[in-house]
This record gives structure tokens, C-alpha cells and sequence, in this order.
């Protein structure tokens, strides 16, 4: 675990960084088609990113994760996507992105959100809390990679659709 990471919002001189970290994390990434940097630019643009964190080790922005409302049943209820979460490839493995995802989830708390959905291996999600459930469905996706994170009040069920920056 690195010692020296600072996690704080995101400012006006990080959106180059947190393009250029988006298109190299998800480079060779199986099941992306590389336009996570687009989705951060769009949903800033939108005014829908509700959290943009920024991982910085000695002055040098080198994660990001991003945080924006979703609907289900077509309804805005105090629930988050997280997406996208990007770690430089050469940080990787040294737990910048558990300390972004548990710095967003508190900060997705601040905000008063009663839950939180990913996209994502299990494997990786599992640890923080999230799992694929059955109330809570994404079209289009396997169902054991569709994630999500009950924070208070009680489950919903229905149909979640991410902000259209998504599409
Ligand atoms: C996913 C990502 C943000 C994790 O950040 P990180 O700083 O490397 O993660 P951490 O150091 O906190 O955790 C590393 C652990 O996660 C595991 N892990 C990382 N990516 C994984 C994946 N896609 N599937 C399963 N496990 C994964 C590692 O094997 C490691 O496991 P260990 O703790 O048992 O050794 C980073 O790998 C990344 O930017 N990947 C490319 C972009 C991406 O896939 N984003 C997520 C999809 S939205």
C-alpha cells in the first residue's frame, strides 16, 4: 500500500490528467472501446458529475474516479453510478483504486445517496461491499457483472439507466 497518496476533487488544472490517465487505463482493457475519457468530458460538460475524485502521489495526478446520478424506473432516487475509475498502469496494484472507490463512496455518502451501482469484475467489487442483485437490473450486460451497493433505506427494485454521457 502506498503511503503518500493524496485523494481530493477534482480541479480545472486536472481534467488534461484525468483524460490522458482514462485513455491509458482502459487502453487494453477487454471490454472497453476506449471513450471512458469521453463519458468524464461529457458528464463535466453535462453537469452530471456528482463526485470527480483525483489521486495524487507527490504532486502527480496518477488516479481518477468519477461519480454521477442514475435513474430506476426512470426516476432520479438518491442513487450513484461509479464509473469510470482509472488507475495510471504503472500505479496499478498498489491500492490507489481501493482508496479512490472508499473516498467516493464516502463522498457519494456526503451527498446523501442511498446506493451505488458499477459495472465490473466481481472479484475487484466484492471487496468493498458490492454484489450482483437480482432487484436491480442493467440491460445489455451479464448479470454477474451488473453490481450494487445498498448505502441506506431499502433496496429498489427496477430498471437503471446511467446518465446519457453513457451512451
Ligand atoms: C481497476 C483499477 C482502477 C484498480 O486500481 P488499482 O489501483 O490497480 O487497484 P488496487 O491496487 O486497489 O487493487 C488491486 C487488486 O485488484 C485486483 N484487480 C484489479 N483489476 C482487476 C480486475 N479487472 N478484475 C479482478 N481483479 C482486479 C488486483 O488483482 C489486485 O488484487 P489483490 O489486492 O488481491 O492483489 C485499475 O486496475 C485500472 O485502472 N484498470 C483499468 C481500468 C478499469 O478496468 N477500470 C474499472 C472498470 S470501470
Amino acid at each position: 500500500m502506498n503511503q503518500n497518496i493524496n485523494i481530493r476533487p477534482e480541479r480545472n488544472d486536472d481534467i488534461n490528467p484525468i483524460e490522458i490517465i482514462t485513455i491509458e487505463a482502459f487502453k487494453n482493457h477487454p471490454h472497453s472501446n476506449q471513450t471512458e475519457h469521453k463519458i468524464v468530458t461529457r458528464l463535466r460538460d453535462n453537469n452530471a458529475l456528482s463526485v470527480s475524485l483525483v489521486a495524487e502521489i507527490n504532486g502527480e495526478v496518477v488516479g481518477h474516479i468519477a461519480f454521477s446520478k442514475v435513474q430506476i424506473n426512470n426516476e432520479f432516487i438518491d442513487w450513484y453510478g461509479l464509473a469510470p475509475v482509472s488507475v495510471k498502469p504503472e500505479y496499478q496494484n498498489q491500492g490507489i483504486g481501493s482508496q479512490l472507490i472508499l473516498a467516493g463512496l464516502n463522498a457519494i455518502r456526503e451527498l446523501d445517496a442511498k446506493g451505488c451501482v458499477l459495472l465490473g469484475e466481481p472479484e475487484y467489487y466484492n471487496r468493498f461491499g458490492f454484489k450482483a442483485l437480482s432487484e436491480l437490473v442493467f440491460k445489455g450486460v451479464p448479470p454477474e457483472y451488473f453490481q450494487s451497493l445498498l448505502l441506506s433505506g431499502e433496496m429498489p427494485k427496477g430498471n437503471v439507466e446511467y446518465h446519457k454521457a453513457f451512451v
